[in-house]
């Protein structure tokens, strides 16, 4: 969703402004914006639709400064207008902002008294002017005014201010929403991803609830909630150039599918290396995992499709019962909490609204132990987590996620083991051969994605279809979905998924000879089954579409098509049978040439409801 970029140099900054948004573009925006202070004045472009036709009319209208913001927009409050684009201006003061303010309608109507005439339809507007109406009643100084008006605001914000009084300094402050400082040499960042300002600097301080900071070329002060000075942690980010730029291949989502071989064997290298111990999870987890009588695990769309397969993991490896709910649902109900029950929060971007307020009323509710899965290191989600697991994924820029799904996959497998271990669940001989083929997984992983260019002859026929069933079973049900979910997002053709025992109990009725069955039949307890299921689709002149392990007995006949994946890899195959869907997803809309990596409506990072 909405991005800020904020530089402060001794160089034109506009360059870095423009690539700091290009590099935010992945989390979906619809409209962005620059302000620049220059001779005292501040100058401002803004354009719906892409950053380049931003980028150029700032170069035509001939920008260069040494301090300037700039927003990717991503539209809440007020429709897809240049005038709801940020930055929003009032007498000189520019900022941007990610978030919502829930109390603008209040605010609106006071300034209003006040004489503020609103150009735009957005909450943003309402700070800008609250800026100036404080920097009036206060004495002109910059900090000091943001510090009075986040005090007046309720709501979620990261916010990046400029004033054309105030050359040499910009202001920002979070509540909510991520932000970070980024530090140069002789020059300063304001971000809210590590990505819009890696070209210029790794070394970043994470801005904490309440903060506010200023920033100018050669100094960064930050403050707490209480507005007294603050100590912060400098990280280095391990976020690479080369995560961020496309290399060889033609979208992101390409590059990220064929990235996972190696992405998951990163994830699961401590545990090759160590074995299921508890540590993979952070110091105290042993002692929390001891405790624990249960698992409740919440997260959103993909992540939640992890969620469960973990279930069946969870279940059948450490006995532990396993709860799995939509966080948007669960955070709205009266839930069952049993403080020894261990909620798992799964999110790639670790800053998912739902996720995250469904992890607050979790606590709420009582539970006494939370663990993050989470692929991007100290966003909000684990640093609220008492336990975190970093996947190690890196960065995902497609707006479809693939490789945080199989990594989030290997990181729930490594949980199911170590808490079948601590409950004497799992035997050595068991660890042994879980730890096997946990080794064997990057290469099960390589070797579905060589089916690549059968995969594309299925897309050929997939393309002009307008509706496709998914099916599967057990631990595959999920993989269905999420296959479902991957060709309705980035191919805009309507998919669905059910377990394969379902089918007669409704969708059957759905089935005809414009249909496209995709069946994920591993060579598993429940592929006999599987395979009745698909005579119920044959005999209705259904097409099937199966993936079936090469060591299952399967043959091609008039409407079934088959593909073979790997040989059945045991309990990691849901993992392994995850390729062939995504290829088949991103095969599809590129034959139908939708825009694959940012998918229209969607955005990368859902923070608002
Ligand atoms: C689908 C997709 C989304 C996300 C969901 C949760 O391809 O990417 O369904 O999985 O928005 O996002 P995170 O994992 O960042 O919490």
């Amino acid at each position: 969703m909405c991005g800020i970029v904020g530089a402060i140099a001794d160089r034109d900054v506009v360059p870095v402004l423009i690539e700091g948004l290009k590099r935010l573009e992945y989390r979906g925006y619809d409209s962005a914006g620059i302000a620049v202070i220059n001779d005292r004045d501040v100058r401002r472009v803004r354009r719906t639709g892409r950053v380049s036709e931003m980028a150029d009319a700032a170069a035509a209208e001939g920008f260069d400064a040494s301090l300037g913001i700039g927003h990717t927009r991503w539209a809440t409050h007020g429709g897809v207008t240049e005038a709801n684009a940020h930055p929003h201006i009032s007498h000189g003061v520019a900022l941007v902002h990610n978030g919502i303010i829930e109390n603008h309608e209040e605010q609106r109507e006071r300034l209003r008294a006040l004489g503020y005439v609103f150009e735009s339809q957005t909450d943003t507007e309402v700070i800008a002017h609250l800026m100036h109406y404080h920097l009036k009643q206060g004495g002109d100084d910059l900090l000091a005014a943001l510090q009075h008006v986040v005090k007046e605001l309720t709501g979620a914000y990261a916010l990046a201010v400029i004033s054309r009084a105030e050359p040499e300094r910009m202001v920002c402050a979070r509540m909510g929403c991520p932000l970070l400082v980024g530090i140069g040499e002789g020059e300063n960042f304001i971000a809210s991803d590590v990505s819009a300002i890696v070209q210029a600097t790794r070394k970043v301080i994470f801005l904490e609830e309440g903060d506010t900071a200023e920033v100018t070329r050669e100094s960064v002060r930050v403050f707490g909630a209480d507005d007294q000075p603050a100590q912060r942690e400098v990280h280095v980010s391990d976020v690479s150039l080369a995560s961020l730029e496309l290399g060889p291949y033609r979208h992101f989502m390409q590059k990220e599918i064929h990235e996972q071989p190696r992405a998951i064997a990163d994830t699961i290298e401590a545990a090759v290396e160590n074995g299921f111990s508890p540590a993979l999870f952070g110091d105290k987890a042993g002692s929390v995992f001891e405790d624990i009588e249960g698992v409740q695990i919440l997260a959103c769309g993909t992540s939640y499709y992890a969620g469960m397969t973990a279930r069946y993991w969870i279940e059948a490896i450490s006995g532990l019962p396993c709860n799995v709910e939509i966080a948007s649902e669960y955070r709205y109900r009266a839930a069952y909490a049993n403080p020894k029950h261990l909620v798992v929060t799964i999110s790639q971007s670790g800053e998912t609204l739902d996720t995250m307020e469904a992890l607050k009323y979790a606590k709420l509710l009582g539970h006494a132990h939370t663990l993050s899965i989470c692929n991007v290191p100290e966003s909000a989600i684990p640093r609220a987590s008492e336990l975190v697991c970093y996947t190690r994924a890196g960065a995902e820029i497609g707006v479809a996620s693939t490789k945080a799904f199989t990594t989030q996959l290997a990181a729930l497998f490594q949980l199911a083991v170590v808490l079948g271990k601590i409950r004497g669940m799992v035997d050595a001989e068991e660890e042994a051969t879980y730890l096997e083929a946990l080794r064997h997984l990057p290469g099960s992983v390589q070797h579905a994605l060589n089916l690549e260019p059968q995969i594309v002859a299925w897309a050929e026929r997939f393309a002009p279809k307008q509706n496709a069933l998914f099916l599967g079973r057990g631990v595959h049900y999920p993989i269905a979905l999420e296959g479902a979910l991957k060709l309705k997002e980035i191919s805009y053709i309507h998919a669905e998924a059910y377990p394969a025992g379902e089918l007669k109990h409704g969708p059957l009725a759905l089935v005809d000879a414009a249909m496209p069955v995709v069946v994920i039949a591993p060579n598993d307890a429940l592929l006999e089954k599987v395979k009745s299921n698909m005579q119920e689709v044959r005999a209705r002149g259904g097409e099937l579409f199966v993936f079936a392990d090469q060591d299952s007995n399967f043959s091609e006949s008039e409407g079934v098509h088959v593909i073979r994946t790997p040989r059945h890899t045991g309990v990691l195959s849901p993992i392994v049978h995850t390729i062939p869907v995504q290829m088949l997803a991103y095969h599809t809309a590129l034959a139908r040439g939708t825009d694959v990596d940012k998918p229209r409506n969607l955005a990368k990072s859902v923070t608002v409801e």
